[in-house]
């Protein structure tokens, strides 16, 4: 989710080739848009950007001929707002004094452009990175200094972000996070700051981690560290990084996969950040409740979503929804359709033709569509009536992880705005999934060898964790090549049990709620010999039938099929490790499928 990299040297030089070089680094995040900014020992600011790929927008604005002793180059990933030059990065404050980048979300970013516009300032885009360079001028101008102007911006800025920002009045880079990567490079005669870590490594090795709360201020002989929250200095021996470049872009994860899976807390508290923050919400949840029908569409992980979804309005809004198959929505409802009619398309790339193919459909029948993407700027994304972002960043891995619990947090959201509630529950959400990570691998990692040499398998769920079975079986499919079916716990008895002999594992996820009717399956299954697995909530009328428990963190019935979704894609993940598989590219799929 948009990259940035600052660099700071004790003379001019060209900076062109060390900032492209960073730039293509920090690629693999995800973007649309580029820019760079060069401050000379003069003062004089050279700023260039674009919307496009790094090379073609380095070529056709020159950057490799930027000069200067400090250097800023941002990657824009679009979440609000689309991509286009003026909102492109870096920015300058009113007059050109200040130059600076961010990445992340400044959640209050339309109040401050308000108030920086009434305040005078020259407001040019509606990018939020925009809005930290006004918010640090807006004290400097009240004569601070840089330091203590950005404490102050730093109260100002609500979200989850990271930004460096320079001034033409003196020589260094200063660098500050909230909830955001940041990370410091110390090198021979420079210094330099980033996002993320591959696209310092081949600069240095001898990195600085920086903590929400603080402000750096880079020159080229070193780093000082400075607490917002009172100004005084922090004490912080840098450390040498010995992982390499590959581990360091799969942030020390073997496969982006399993660093996917690890990013969850983060992506949904950004994401609830975000949807607090949405002018949309409303008007979409208001759309959505007033439709004579209400259709969830979505293929792969996203119709598992939609799955999950339709309960959730149905619990927490009694509204009837759809959740159906994006081909499938064409062949039974597209003689149904009507302009009263609101469609939900649930798609992570935007771009999946059978989702667009139901789009179409849907445009021509008049029904209102609403687009739930994680990728800005697609075609989705532009024909929909309204959107929101999953606010994942780019999704590397083919399975689909991240965006999977995004997509849901997203419906569980809209669920209680339409039903008139307070979202307040899911401020927890983020703490659950780290305590679940936490929590399970060791369990899982217990079940491994009582999947060895299975080719088939099932998981069952029943209401709300139905979605989330055919969620964790498709994983199992996606990237083990095993046949896995996900089903409802109470259709096994109706032709699946044949398959069940001596010690078959079953898989059974069990919400809260749903524990008397999940007992029933599971001794259907261990009265002829199989071994019941429980993902649930520690509960002794489970744990007294089943042979292995899975224990989830207690997060109660709406939250629980959320968390229950960790050990079913670490599951997935283990197994195709074991097996000697490669996770994150399996063979014969795509991530986005532009076929019919
Ligand atoms: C492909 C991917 C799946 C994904 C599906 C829908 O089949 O391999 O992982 O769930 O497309 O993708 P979308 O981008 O529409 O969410």
């Amino acid at each position: 989710m948009c990259g940035i990299f600052g660099f700071v040297t004790v003379s001019d030089r060209p900076l062109g080739d060390v900032l492209l070089g960073a730039a293509r680094r920090l690629a693999y995040r995800g973007y649309d848009s580029v820019g760079m900014a060069a401050i000379d020992g003069d003062g004089h600011v050279d700023l260039r950007k674009d919307v496009g790929r790094v090379d073609e927008v380095a070529a056709r604005l020159g950057f490799t001929d930027l000069a200067g002793r400090r250097g800023i180059v941002q990657l824009r990933w679009a979440t609000f707002g689309a991509p286009s030059r003026v909102n492109a990065q870096p920015h300058l404050d009113s007059d050109g004094d200040l130059v600076g980048a961010h990445n992340g979300n400044v959640v209050n970013n339309v109040q401050l452009r308000r108030l920086f516009a009434d305040e005078g300032m020259i407001v040019r885009s509606t990018n939020d990175g925009e809005s930290c360079v006004h918010a640090v001028e807006r004290y400097v101008d009240r004569g601070a200094s840089m330091i203590d102007a950005i404490r102050q911006a730093y109260r100002l800025l609500e979200g989850d972000y990271a930004f460096v920002i320079g001034s033409v009045a003196d020589d260094t880079l200063y660098a500050f996070k909230k909830g955001s990567g940041l990370v410091i490079g110390l090198g021979d005669g420079f210094t330099c700051c980033s996002s993320d870590l591959p696209s310092i490594l081949p600069l240095t090795a001898r990195i600085l981690r920086m903590e929400d709360g603080e402000v750096a201020t880079l020159s080229a002989a070193g780093v000082t560290l400075h607490r917002v929250s009172d100004g005084a200095p922090v004490a912080r021996e840098p450390e040498v990084f010995t992982g390499g470049m590959e581990a360091a872009v799969k942030g020390g994860y073997p496969h982006f996969m399993l660093k996917e899976i690890h990013e969850q807390p983060r992506v949904a508290a950004e994401l609830l950040h975000l949807l607090d923050a949405s002018p949309h919400v409303d008007p979409m949840a208001e759309a959505m409740q007033r439709a004579r029908h209400l259709y969830y569409v979505g293929c792969g992980t996203s119709y598992h979503a939609c799955l999950v979804g339709a309960v959730y309005a149905a619990r927490l809004a009694r509204r009837p929804v759809v959740p159906v198959l994006a081909p499938q929505f064409t062949a039974q409802y597209g003689p149904t359709l009507e302009p009263s009619d609101v469609a939900v398309f649930v798609s992570q790339s935007g771009e999946t033709k059978d989702v667009l193919n139901a789009l179409a459909v849907a445009g021509a029948r008049g029904v209102t569509s609403l687009g739930l993407l994680n990728v800005i700027g697609s075609t989705l994304m532009h024909k929909s009536r309204t959107y929101l972002p999953l606010a994942c960043g780019y999704e590397i891995s083919v399975p689909a992880t991240k965006t999977f619990i995004n997509q849901v947090v997203t419906f569980l959201y809209l669920a209680y705005r339409m039903g008139g509630r307070p979202t307040d529950e899911l401020r927890r959400l983020p703490d659950l999934l780290s305590a679940t990570l936490d929590a399970v691998d060791p369990a899982v990692a217990a079940l491994v060898p009582l999947f060895e040499g299975r080719r088939d398998l099932y998981q069952l769920g029943y209401g709300l964790t139905f979605g989330i079975a055919l969620e964790g079986a498709l994983k199992l499919k996606e990237i083990t090549y095993a046949h896995c079916e996900g089903m409802l716990s109470t259709e096994f008895k109706h032709g699946p049990l044949s398959a069940v002999d001596e010690g078959y594992p079953v898989i059974f996820v069990a919400g809260p709620e749903d524990v008397p009717v999940m007992v029933s399956a599971v001794n259907e299954v261990t009265t002829r010999g199989g071994r019941a697995i429980a993902i649930a909530e520690p509960d002794a009328r489970l744990e007294a039938n089943v042979h292995d428990l899975v224990a989830l963190p207690e997060a109660g019935a709406l939250l629980n099929p959320l968390v229950a979704t960790i050990p079913l894609q670490l599951l997935a993940y283990r197994l195709s490790v074991a097996r000697g598989l490669d996770p994150d590219f399996p063979r014969n799929l795509s991530k986005t499928l532009t076929v019919d």
